[in-house]
């Protein structure tokens, strides 16, 4: 939705919130249906039970790629740039992101996949990516991506439970200097994964990996033999509103990641609208989100938003270091980009390097910079607005989950007012609110509490795969008649929201979501471990690391070598992204006479402040807490 001024935005979110139904009619009326929803809206948040657009029926990509056709045919919808930049950058038109969704469309046909289906995808940021999401979505299966970055293990735990039929992933994949042989890590997942009949394994890296004959098939060949049976349309199939489009797989404060559900028509009108509405996106922009597609951003800001919206979406195999802290501003240069979206950490990260990375780089093309993922402190957004925006680009930081689908809190580029530190005003339709510990709303300005949404928007998830209870249980009990977002909240006199970070035992590490029961599950693997407590602390560029108290009574006499076995370990169960940057170990963990783990503590220690741990008497052994102090590292 285009915004002319802030004023303009008042009016609109008045609106919004006094007419939900209406406003997002509306919203929905600019897409493309095959048939017009009966009701707009359903819900009570007991259950919970979300219905947005019933009766509706339509397909995503029909959305991102049919109706573009005619009008933008020819112009640019992915750009791709590689991890090596000594390798060619592909250019994918609408027409012919068209042809080749459809074209795997009828692979997967091929290979036995059905409407309903659950696919895990387990693939590297090329264009293929997109390419399955979008196929997968247009047979009417649902995706599962899983990032890169995780475990055998953690595949396995989530093709498990969402009992996947088909996984589709490459030989192996580029990272910056490393070389991530995903197939291999596919095959010790498919061991416990009965479930599985099909693996559609793409090439990139050429690294030799084992076919399963009956069960492995390359991408490559598939195609071809799509190409032989003249195969060149797939008709979309028809999806109801309500039907599941993907999950996503996410931490929360149990030991179990959570499969999110988001259905067809409310997740395609949230993403596109709020891509639009954030960024303010003009026909000609070039769009750079530096995510990756196994995270929701990825999900909804490199392809569903943007393609709806008809928009160019520059996508980058590689990491921002590589192979020089420059590398994001020569892409910058290289494709004239427009509209950057990062994360705060990768800003922290490349504020590092200084100013000498950014020489000789034209930056000019640039208009808007966005972040996500994570509190970004005044010192980042100061950088970023300066040394990239030159001081003339809007920079919005927008708020929002997983279980959000899209922006929930964030400036409008360009037209409501930027506070360093702050995602600031709620966009249209988006009804937040703040409460203190008994659920109590905080009315008012100039206050802080628990954040809270009181009202359904389209985006939000519906369900957590095949455990309703627990998405009441995690969402909607810990207040009564509200969606609970686990995080910390303060809004300044002028109403402005700065998002203070997680109230639960959840870590954002580099933007990512880590639950600490998950982490101690991994190092309690360990088979020397006996027990563990992992809490946070603030990190320089991860915003937050991992701290890990570990009970280990009959260690190898090397403290060194047992912390990397640890680590190992945590690698093997999880994935890397969850490996704890400090592990101390301790005679025992400061508990109460229940035997609750007192993290407040733990907490406080991490931090380097010791100096008052409140009241310790309730301990069972107060002179825990003396030696865990003595060897705080
Ligand atoms: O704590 C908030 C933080 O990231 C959490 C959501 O993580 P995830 O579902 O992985 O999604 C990340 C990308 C949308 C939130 O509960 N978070 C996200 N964006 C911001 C943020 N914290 C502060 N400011 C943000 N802009």
């Amino acid at each position: 939705m285009k915004i002319a001024s802030f004023e303009h935005y008042k009016e609109v979110y008045k609106d919004s919130v006094n007419q939900p139904e209406e406003f997002w009619a509306g919203v929905a009326d600019t897409f493309l249906w095959r048939k017009k929803w009966d009701k707009v809206l359903e819900w009570n948040f007991k259950e919970p039970n979300i219905k947005w657009f019933q009766g509706g029926k339509l397909n995503i990509t029909e959305n991102c790629l049919d109706r573009h056709l005619d009008t933008i045919g020819d112009k640019a919808a992915i750009i791709w740039e590689p991890n090596d930049p000594g390798e060619h950058h592909r250019i994918i038109t609408y027409r012919q992101l068209y042809e080749k969704v459809c074209q795997f469309a009828n692979v997967l046909k091929n290979n036995g996949a059905q409407k309903g289906d659950r696919i895990c995808i387990y693939m590297p940021m090329v264009p293929e990516l997109a390419i399955a999401l979008l196929a997968c979505a247009r047979i009417g299966a649902i995706h599962s991506v899983v990032f890169g970055g995780f475990s055998a293990q953690s595949i396995a735990d989530r093709i498990q439970d969402a009992q996947c039929n088909i996984v589709i992933t490459a030989d192996g994949g580029f990272r910056g200097a490393k070389d991530i042989q995903l197939k291999s890590i596919i095959d010790d997942a498919l061991v416990t994964c009965p479930s599985v009949k099909k693996v559609i394994v793409l090439t990139r890296t050429r690294t030799p990996v084992s076919m399963i004959k009956g069960r492995d098939v390359w991408w490559e060949d598939e195609i071809k033999k799509v190409e032989t049976q003249g195969a060149t349309d797939y008709p979309a199939e028809e999806m109801d509103a309500e039907d599941m489009l993907f999950i996503l797989y996410t931490s929360g404060s149990t030991g179990k990641p959570k499969g999110v559900v988001h259905t067809c028509g409310g997740y395609m009108v949230y993403t596109g609208f709020t891509f639009d509405t954030t960024f303010q996106y003009q026909p000609e922009e070039v769009y750079f989100c530096t995510a990756d597609i196994g995270w929701i951003t990825g999900h909804s800001y490199i392809v569903y938003g943007p393609l709806s919206q008809g928009a160019t979406s520059l996508m980058f195999e590689g990491i921002p270091t590589y192979p020089s802290p420059g590398r994001l501003w020569d892409i910058v240069d290289k494709f004239k980009v427009n509209i950057i979206y990062t994360a705060p950490t990768a800003i922290r990260s490349l504020m590092s390097f200084g100013d000498d990375p950014l020489k000789a780089k034209d930056l000019s093309s640039l208009t808007k910079l966005g972040s996500v993922g994570e509190p970004i402190n005044e010192e980042a957004w100061h950088w970023f607005d300066e040394k990239i925006g030159h001081g003339h680009c809007p920079l919005v930081d927008t708020w929002w989950q997983t279980e959000n689908g899209g922006h929930m809190i964030s400036a409008i580029a360009g037209v409501t007012p930027l506070k360093p530190g702050y995602a600031g005003l709620p966009l249209p339709g988006v009804q937040p609110v703040l409460v203190d510990e008994n659920g109590k709303v905080i009315e008012g300005n100039g206050v802080s509490g628990n954040l809270c949404i009181k009202f359904p928007w389209p985006g939000m998830l519906r369900t957590t795969y095949g455990d309703h209870e627990r998405c009441r249980t995690t969402y909607f009990a810990t207040y009564p008649d509200m969606y609970f977002t686990g995080d910390g909240c303060l809004r300044d006199e002028d109403g402005y929201y700065r998002i203070t970070g997680r109230v639960d035992d959840v870590l954002n590490v580099s933007g990512h979501r880590i639950g600490t029961a998950e982490v101690e599950n991994a190092i309690n693997m360990h088979s020397s471990v006996v027990e563990s407590a992992v809490v946070g602390y603030p990190h320089d560029i991860k915003g937050q690391g991992v701290y890990a108290f570990v009970v280990c009574p009959n260690k190898h006499s090397d403290d060194e070598l047992t912390r990397k076995d640890i680590m190992m370990t945590v690698a093997r169960i999880i994935g890397a992204i969850a490996k704890p940057d400090k592990i101390q170990f301790v005679t025992g963990l400061p508990k109460t006479r229940s035997g609750k783990i007192m993290r407040r503590i733990l907490r406080k220690i991490a931090e380097g402040d010791t100096s008052n741990l409140g009241d310790t008497s309730t301990l069972l052994d107060p002179a825990v807490v003396e030696d865990i102090k003595a060897g705080a590292l």
